[in-house]
C-alpha cells in the first residue's frame, strides 16, 4: 500500500523521460513528418483552434509543450502582447527559435519547460493554450492543475489534440493508415519507427470529448466545451478558469 505513491510517481517520471528522449531524436523531421502525415491539415487545425478563442484580446499567452513553436507562431493572430512557449525536448526548441525569431507581431520567447511543474507565479497568463502536447503529459492532471495555476482568473484553457473518430468507414480508414502507413512512413523518414508507432497508442489511450471536460473540470476549470473537428480526427477543448 505504501509503495504505490512511489510507484506512480516512478511509473510518471519513466514515461516522461521516454516522452522527452522521443521527441528529442526526431525533432530534426518533426516539421516535415507533420505537415506530410497530415497533408497540412495541422496547419488548419492550430488556426481553426485559435479562431475558437473566447478571452478577449489576451496580452499573454503560454503556449504548452510548443515544440518547434507552431501554435505558439499562429498565436500571433490574436494579436496578444507576448507569447512564452515551453518544452521539455530542447532539440525541439532550439529548431523552433529561429523560426519564431522572425516576422511581424508579437514576441515569441522558447523555453525549456516542463508544463507539469511550470515555472511561471500564478496567475502570469490569460491564454494557456497546447496542440497535440497534453496528450504526451507524464501526468495530465497535474498538467491541467498547472495550466490553471498560471492562468489569471477568468482566463481560458484552449486544447487541440488528436481524438479516434467513430464513424463507421472512416474509423476503419483512419485505423489503418495510423496503424500501417504513419508508423511506416514515419519511421523510414525520422528514422525512428517507435515514435511514429506510439502516435496511434498514444490517441487511443488518451481520454476524449466528456472524459477529457471532466478532467478539466476537476483541475478547476468551468464552461468547458469540446469542439470535434474533421470527422472526429481532432478536437479542440475549451475551458475558463474560475
Ligand atoms: C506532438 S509535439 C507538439 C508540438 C507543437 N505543440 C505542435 O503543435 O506541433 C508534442 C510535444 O510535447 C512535448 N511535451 C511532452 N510532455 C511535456 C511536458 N510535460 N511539458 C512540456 N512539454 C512536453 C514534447 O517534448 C513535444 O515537443
Amino acid at each position: 500500500m505504501n509503495g504505490e505513491p512511489a510507484k506512480l510517481n516512478d511509473d510518471v517520471a519513466e514515461r516522461k523521460q521516454a516522452i522527452q528522449g522521443m521527441f528529442n531524436a526526431i525533432a530534426h523531421r518533426y516539421d516535415l513528418l507533420n505537415h506530410l502525415l497530415s497533408a497540412g491539415i495541422d496547419v488548419y487545425w492550430r488556426r481553426r483552434a485559435l479562431g475558437m478563442v473566447r478571452v478577449r484580446t489576451p496580452q499573454a499567452i503560454l503556449d504548452l509543450a510548443t515544440g518547434t513553436g507552431d501554435f505558439a507562431l499562429a498565436a500571433r493572430r490574436l494579436k496578444p502582447g507576448r507569447i512564452v512557449g515551453a518544452d521539455v525536448a530542447l532539440a525541439m526548441v532550439r529548431l523552433g527559435v529561429p523560426k519564431v525569431a522572425v516576422g511581424p507581431g508579437a514576441p515569441i520567447r522558447l523555453l525549456g519547460g516542463d508544463a507539469e511543474r511550470l515555472p511561471f507565479r500564478d496567475h502570469s497568463f490569460d491564454l494557456v493554450m497546447a496542440a497535440f502536447g497534453v496528450r504526451n503529459f507524464g501526468h495530465i492532471p497535474t498538467g491541467l492543475a498547472e495550466a490553471c495555476r498560471v492562468l489569471r482568473p477568468g482566463g481560458e484553457l484552449l486544447i487541440l489534440d488528436f481524438t479516434e473518430p467513430s464513424a463507421f468507414g472512416f474509423r476503419q480508414f483512419y485505423r489503418f493508415y495510423f496503424k500501417h502507413v504513419l508508423p511506416v512512413v514515419g519511421g523510414w523518414i525520422s528514422g525512428n519507427r517507435q515514435a511514429y508507432a506510439y502516435l496511434p497508442r498514444s490517441v487511443g489511450t488518451f481520454p476524449q470529448g466528456e472524459a477529457f471536460l471532466q478532467l478539466m473540470a476537476e483541475a478547476g476549470f468551468v464552461d468547458n466545451r469540446h469542439k470535434p473537428l474533421t470527422l472526429g480526427i481532432s478536437a479542440v477543448y475549451q475551458g475558463v478558469r474560475q
